[in-house]
């Protein structure tokens, strides 16, 4: 039986998974990113694990690779803004290693999307969007049962909305106000410190430990007064977001993935909340969910759109 492997590209780990056609994974494995070198180190991270785990590449027939950033057709990467990375195509450095496997390239939200369709909360839906919560907010929208690429790889680039006109501090993107500076995993933790630099109320987060959205989180869970401002206010970007987001495309069903999405339903709760605040047209609103596969969609998705592809293009999956 063939065996695929998914990579998903975050801001802080490399994730890895190889699957057989079925989608049952074999195994998983992670490491820290490292974007030195202007990326450099970031490919050879990628084809060392790769041929550490499966014989040079002998035991698989496809890789599929999920990368933080817009994606074109012919797989080139034009930027990274969370990584800092730019100009890049993973389909040729891949192919150049291993130049006899099919190599797959996607946007890491829309990867996420396709693993959320194949074998998690988005079976038997043909119309949903999937959003990932990580070091920044990705969007990947299926419609049709088809992912949607659009003409440049911007398809559901929702992060990089201006949601905030009060924002000062500029976006890693060059925006101010952007959704990523409000709603990811670092938006929620620079958020958090500006609240305890205004010492906003009495809370157990310290100012001097390293802060994480996670301790946020819990903290809010727990009762804390500054910290559930905190995830409250972060948040209301995204339902609103979401809302907007209805409008264009009005889809099933949202799922929400990424790192921060472990917060559960306490997050869901906050999210739809603002999403039928804003979404007024209709009386039955869109539901949101949290992905089943978690933080793992992205590899489920690469692994899958690997398989799917179809030699030499990577919009058809
Ligand atoms: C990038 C997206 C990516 C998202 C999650 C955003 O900053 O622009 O392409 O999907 O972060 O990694």
């Amino acid at each position: 039986m063939k065996q695929f492997v998914g990579v998903d590209i975050g801001g802080t780990d490399i994730k890895f998974g190889i699957f057989t056609e079925t989608g049952n994974i074999l195994e998983k494995w992670q490491v820290p990113t490292d974007i030195g070198s202007q990326g450099e180190n970031l490919w050879s991270q990628i084809t060392t694990e790769i041929c550490v785990h499966t014989d040079n590449g002998r035991s698989v027939s496809g890789i599929g690779v999920g990368v933080p950033g817009p994606v074109q057709k012919d797989g080139f990467v034009e930027v990274c803004v969370n990584l800092g990375i730019r100009n890049f195509n993973p389909r040729e450095i891949l192919g150049r290693v291993f130049p006899d496997k099919t190599i797959a390239v996607g946007n890491d939200a829309n990867v996420a999307a396709l693993g959320e369709m194949w074998q998690g909360s988005g079976q038997g839906y043909e119309n949903l969007v999937v959003i990932t919560l990580g070091t920044g907010v990705g969007g990947g929208v299926i419609m049709d049962g088809k992912i949607v690429y659009g003409a440049k790889g911007l398809s559901g680039e929702i992060g990089h909305m201006m949601v905030n006109p009060d924002e000062t501090e500029l976006c890693t993107c060059g925006g101010r106000g952007c959704l990523d500076q409000m709603a990811s995993a670092t938006g929620i933790v620079r958020y958090t410190k500006k609240l305890l630099a205004q010492k906003y109320a009495p809370t157990v987060l310290d100012e001097k430990e390293a802060l994480t959205a996670k301790k946020v989180f819990d903290a809010a869970r727990a009762g804390d007064k500054l910290a559930a401002h905190s995830v409250e206010h972060c948040l209301s970007f995204l339902g609103k977001s979401l809302a907007f987001v209805s409008y264009v495309i009005d889809p099933e069903i949202f799922i929400i993935g990424g790192g921060v999405s472990h917060a559960g339903d306490y997050l869901i709760k906050i999210v739809q909340e603002y999403y039928d605040q804003y979404s007024l047209l209709k009386k039955e609103k869109a539901r949101i969910v949290l992905a089943t596969l978690g933080n793992d969609a992205g590899i489920y998705g690469a692994a899958r759109m690997a398989q799917k592809e179809k030699k030499g293009k990577n919009e058809k999956v």
